[in-house]
């Protein structure tokens, strides 16, 4: 039944896909040039929970209509390490402890994992085809 609305599913990742890195944008752009505070940027970064929730259930909905076979596949799994990558260069990005060239620069670099999970998928090589003549 799942199977029937794989493309629609898919769509859905894609769309949340690239909600969730406008609002990441938004949310990091806000943080470090104007700092923390008021209630959108509260609502905002809600949003953004939601949103990001919504992409990784789209995302196990995928997986289970392909019997969890991507799991096996490079680009898949280093679209994984690139987001554990991406949430923990934003968790530096947002926090206020550390200084802001480091907040900035670990910003950037959640960007670049964000480009290259979005990439990585797209075209279904891993690192976005970056890596492959080094590879092979
Ligand atoms: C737990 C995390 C994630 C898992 C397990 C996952 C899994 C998948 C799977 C199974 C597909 C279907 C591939 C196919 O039809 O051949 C897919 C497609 C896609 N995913 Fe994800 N995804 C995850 C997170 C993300 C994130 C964070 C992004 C955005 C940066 C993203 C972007 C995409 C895109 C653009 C496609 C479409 C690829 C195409 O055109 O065929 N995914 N994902």
């Amino acid at each position: 039944m799942l199977a029937e609305h794989y493309l629609l599913i898919k769509q859905i990742h894609i769309g949340l896909a690239l909600l969730s890195g406008g609002l990441f944008v938004l949310r990091g752009l806000w943080v470090l040039l104007l700092g923390k505070g008021g209630n959108l940027q509260k609502g905002v970064n809600r949003i953004s929970y939601l949103v990001d929730t919504c992409l990784l259930l789209a995302a196990v909905l995928l997986l289970a209509v392909l019997s969890f076979v991507p799991l096996s596949a490079a680009w898949l799994q280093a679209k994984l390490l690139l987001l554990v990558l991406y949430v923990l260069f934003g968790v530096v990005a947002f926090r206020a402890q550390h200084s802001l060239a480091v907040r900035w620069l670990a910003y950037i670099a959640a960007l670049l994992c964000f480009a290259g999970m979005y990439y990585s998928a797209r075209l279904h090589q891993p690192f976005a085809g970056l890596l492959a003549g080094a590879v092979s």
